[in-house]
């Protein structure tokens, strides 16, 4: 039985082999696997519910929002070169202690949004290289005293969120000397006692007390004098907030504080504010509705000060000199007011004020009120109800460079609006109600860079409109009623770049009844024509509307909303730099096989949500002009098989996608014909689950050089009792014996083998033995027929012993007295000490013949016995009549049944029968004299079976 454990090992080992890993990741994907030898693995709500296999080298790790309850010793044990795994969003309640110690290179943990109840002594010990740990929005109530004592490179710690009440439990994490950014809001702490924290200074720069229910806060020595950051955002606890800072200096480095929202009185607050001695340069007071704003910034602003958010305060009335001690702001923010009115004299003590925020207010004019403002750079009065702007709305802002009147209710531009705004940049006018530009950008500005124009009414672009505005970067003009392009329309736009005309009313005739309508943009890089009305019903176009924009990168023609019939084969002519090309979703059913031959450098196509599923409906020689195609997007396209890609030569491909299409197989062929694929998604196809795919299936698991996404949620269609089932887990074993069956094949036979021994042995020992016999019968045969033997007997004689008195009786004297025969008897002649099998194997070989004495003793004891097996082998063997078979007894035919073959020896053939009692032996003698008297060579005529 030991052979038997053997063999269950090898088994064992043969399967551990050949259960290899791969590089294709169940649910996970590798970003740029080939280029970048640092894999970043993104297996974020991929519904986990243990942490897959992760290639060893991964750098950059994201498992986020799965459903891992733990994580255990050896997850994340093989992956010693990570440094940033993100691990939040999950169910995490526990993490075995040294489960994160093989992660000495880890600089980001993110553990956010898990279920961990406490920081045990040794959960974060291997962590050495830590330098952001993430633990926010866990339940975590207790952190043991050592538990960051090995994580000496900690700078920043996260625990906003948790259920924390003491400010005592933060200490442990102070052993992280080099702690820089600390949060730890929103838990429930309800005081701040600096003396349990620490009395040394420490090392923090950044401290987010926010959201706790702080009575009191009380600071005792000098432990922040690094401190540079402070947040009391949503503090203090039924209005008050006790606030005792025992000297002056000890918050002297503090420059920014958050004070928003803060739940205490406005004597406390006005405490508060004192203690950062005018040394702040930023403060944000949003939302404290319930103080006075006047007393507010009395003490919160100083010469120092240069940020101040004042949003979502309901402000309603901006009162006179209430800015005056904030007077060197360089930014204020009001917005999420409800402020509805300005003047100038508002402002007008500011002298630096380079950012004003009046968004979400109601203001209706402007009415002059930044003319005192000659320093401002932004102004952002988007989301108000403006109405009417005159031209003066703007005078002296020379430094503004974006303005933002978005969301108002403006309907007209008048050109001399600009005239002050010698710097202005960036201008965003949508979503007001615009009907025309008209004029409005004849005198520039001349520095704009950015328009935005989107949501308007706009129904006709003319001609030389933007002629004055011409180092225009970029002109957003989606989603207005644009119906009519005049020729020469964006004339003069010589630094354009990027011009959007999506979700307009664009049609076909807009684009070629006019000549040049994208003339006079010669670095136009971009263009979107995408979610409008262009539908051609021509294979040619008379003219082409795109061929003066021998630059452009990136053109979408997506989604037209009546589909676009077919695409003309010169409708990209001139487009000689091309290399994005976007055509989803617009009910195409052919290509022209000439599509592309103007754009030589296209690399990305876009086909995705066509009806692409005739034979010919994507001619291979489609792809002949753009042999540096890297990327092709043939999503739900009706596609049946990818086989025209079998010819198109894209031996640049990287990233193929086909994902909700009718494709079944997937030939060894095309793969082979896609040489430097990296990324391949075919999922929601209807696979053929079959051997036709044995390849495919194969190569999308091992391969190492091409991705294939999210393999095992590809289905099989086909037959339909394996619908429903993964691809992936169809068994192509089945096709071909591979190594590894085979082994199995062999094992399992040796195992059968050895059991069916087993078997044998022990039920059918004796004619084991006998076969053993059989064999050294058949070795003793051919030794003889080598050497060519003379017979030194005339007849070996099996018989039973208890028939050993007729032998002595009857036999020996007739035979060798009479007769003159040479017979072997073993009692006699056999050699003693010798083997017994050996003798009678010598006897019956050296003997012409072989007479059984056949008696009912001799069927029963020795019918099997050696001696008949030799004989009978050398019968069959040498097919001549050695056995001579004599019957003492009368035995009737139906009694010799039990033995089988003596049986069938009787039927065949004639035998000697010793004559009853009183009977003549004469003729028997006679007969058995005949007998051996058969000269050997003569051929038996019957076989034994
Ligand atoms: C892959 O994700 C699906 C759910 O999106 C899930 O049912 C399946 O078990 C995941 N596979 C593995 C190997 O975790
Ligand atoms: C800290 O955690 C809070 C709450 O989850 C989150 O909003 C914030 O962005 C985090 N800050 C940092 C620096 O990680
Ligand atoms: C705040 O009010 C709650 C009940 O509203 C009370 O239980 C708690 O003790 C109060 N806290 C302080 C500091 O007064
Ligand atoms: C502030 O705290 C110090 C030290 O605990 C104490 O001596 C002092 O009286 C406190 N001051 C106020 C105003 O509570
Ligand atoms: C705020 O306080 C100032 C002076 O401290 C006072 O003039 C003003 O009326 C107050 N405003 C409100 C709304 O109470």
């Amino acid at each position: 039985m030991g052979t038997l454990k053997q063999i269950t090992l090898y088994v064992a080992v043969c399967s551990f082999i050949s259960s290899s890993s791969a590089f294709s990741l169940n649910n996970c994907t590798i970003r740029t696997p080939l280029k970048d030898i640092q894999p970043k693995v993104l297996c974020y709500k991929m519904g986990f519910f243990r942490i897959p296999w992760i290639p060893r080298n991964t750098r950059i790790l994201d498992i986020s929002f799965n459903a891992f309850a733990q994580i255990q010793i050896g997850d994340f044990s093989h992956l010693s070169n990570l440094q940033d795994l993100n691990i939040s969003n999950n169910k995490i309640s526990q993490i075995q202690e040294g489960a994160l110690d093989n992660l000495s290179n880890l600089s980001r943990l993110n553990l956010a949004s898990n279920r961990l109840r406490e920081i045990s002594r040794g959960m974060l010990h291997g962590l050495t290289n830590l330098l952001v740990l993430r633990l926010d929005h866990n339940y975590i109530k207790d952190i043991d005293v050592t538990a960051f004592s090995t994580l000496q490179n900690l700078k920043v710690l996260n625990l906003t969120k948790n259920h924390l009440h003491y400010i005592e439990k933060i200490k442990p994490v102070l052993a992280s000397p080099y702690l820089e950014e600390l949060y730890i809001a929103s838990n429930h702490f309800d005081a701040f006692k600096s003396y349990e924290m620490s009395t040394n200074p420490l090392s923090l720069k950044i401290l987010d007390l926010s959201k706790n229910p702080f009575a009191t806060f009380q600071l005792t020595d000098n432990i922040f004098p690094f401190l540079n950051h402070l947040d009391l955002s949503y503090c203090g606890q039924n209005g008050t907030m006790t606030w005792n800072i025992t000297e002056k200096t000890f918050f002297s480095s503090v420059k920014t504080l958050y004070f928003m929202d803060v739940h205490i009185s406005a004597q406390n607050a006005a405490n508060v504010l004192q203690s950062f001695q005018n040394l702040l340069n930023k403060i944000r007071l949003n939302g404290n509705v319930e103080l006075n704003k006047t007393d507010l910034l009395l003490n919160a602003c100083s010469p120092m000060l240069q940020v101040l958010r004042l949003k979502a305060n309901k402000i309603k009335h901006l009162e006179e000199h209430m800015f005056d001690p904030c007077s060197n702001l360089t930014e204020v923010d009001l917005g999420d007011n409800e402020i509805s009115r300005l003047w100038p004299s508002i402002f007008i003590g500011f002298t630096q004020l380079k950012t004003l925020r009046l968004q979400i207010n109601k203001l209706t004019q402007i009415t002059n009120s930044f003319q005192m403002l000659s320093t401002l750079e932004f102004i952002d009065l988007s989301r108000n109800s403006i109405d009417t702007l005159t031209c003066n709305d703007f005078a002296n802002l020379t430094q503004l460079k974006n303005l933002y009147l978005y969301s108002n209710k403006i309907s007209i531009i008048k050109s001399c609006l600009f005239k002050d705004l010698k710097s202005l940049e960036v201008l965003k006018l949508g979503t007001n109600n615009l009907l025309r530009i008209g004029d409005a950008f004849s005198n520039g500005p001349h520095s704009l860079v950015e328009l935005q124009l989107t949501f308007n009414k706009l129904s006709k672009i003319e001609k030389y409109t933007f002629r004055n505005v011409s180092q225009l970067n970029s002109l957003s003009l989606q989603d207005n009623q644009i119906s009519e392009i005049e020729s020469h329309a964006f004339g003069g736009l010589k630094n354009l770049t990027s011009l959007l005309l999506s979700s307009n009313k664009i049609s076909a005739k807009t684009l070629t009844k006019n000549q040049d309508v994208f003339s006079g943009m010669p670095n136009l890089k971009s263009l979107g024509l995408d979610t409008n009305s262009i539908s051609f019903s021509d294979d040619q176009l008379k003219f082409p509307p795109f061929k003066d924009l021998k630059h452009l990168r990136v053109l979408a023609l997506h989604s037209q909303r009546r589909g676009i019939g077919k695409i003309p084969s010169n409708l990209l002519q001139g487009l000689s730099s091309l290399e994005m090309f976007y055509a989803g979703n617009i009910n195409l059913a052919h290509l022209n096989p000439d599509t592309f031959k103007f754009s030589p450098q296209l690399w990305f196509l876009d086909l995705s949500k066509n009806a692409l599923s005739e034979d010919h409906s994507i001619p291979a020689e489609l792809f002949h002009p753009i042999s540096r195609l890297t990327k092709l997007i043939l999503s739900r396209t009706q596609l049946r098989s990818l086989n025209f890609l079998l010819n198109a030569n894209l031996s640049r491909l990287l990233s193929l996608k086909a994902s909700g299409n009718e494709i079944d197989t997937i030939n060894k062929t095309l793969i082979q014909s896609l040489p430097r694929l990296e990324v391949l998604d075919l999922g929601k196809n209807t696979f053929t689950c079959d051997c036709t795919n044995e390849f495919f299936i194969d190569w999308a698991k091992n391969s190492n050089s091409t991705q294939v996404l999210y393999l095992n949620k590809y289905m099989c269609s086909y037959p339909s009792s394996l619908r429903g089932m993964s691809l992936s887990a169809f068994n192509t074993e089945s096709c071909t014996l591979n190594i590894d069956f085979i082994c199995f094949l062999c094992s399992s036979i040796v195992v059968i083998l050895t059991l069916l021994l087993s078997f044998v042995w022990h039920f059918l020992r004796f004619q084991v033995v006998y076969a053993y016999y059989l064999f050294i019968a058949f070795l003793y045969d051919n030794k003889k027929k080598q050497s060519g033997s003379t017979f030194q007997y005339d007849a070996f004689i099996s018989y039973n012993a208890k028939d050993e008195p007729w032998v002595m009786e009857e036999l020996i004297p007739k035979l060798e007295g009479e007769q003159d025969w040479r017979l072997c008897l073993h009692h006699r002649d056999f050699e003693p000490g010798r083997p017994i099998i050996d003798n009678i194997i010598d006897g019956i070989y050296s003997s012409r013949k072989t007479i059984c004495l056949i008696t009912r003793n001799y069927l029963k004891s020795n019918w099997c016995s050696s001696e008949v097996q030799v004989a009978s082998f050398r019968l069959f063997d040498e097919q001549k009549d050695v056995l001579i078979l004599v019957f003492l007894e009368d035995i009737p035919t139906h009694q010799l049944s039990p033995y089988h073959r003596m049986r069938k020896l009787v039927k065949k053939r004639t035998y000697l029968r010793w004559p009853k009692p009183g009977e003549d032996t004469k003729v028997f003698w006679q007969k058995l004299k005949m007998a051996l008297e058969v000269k050997e060579g003569h051929k038996s005529d019957f076989l034994i079976p």
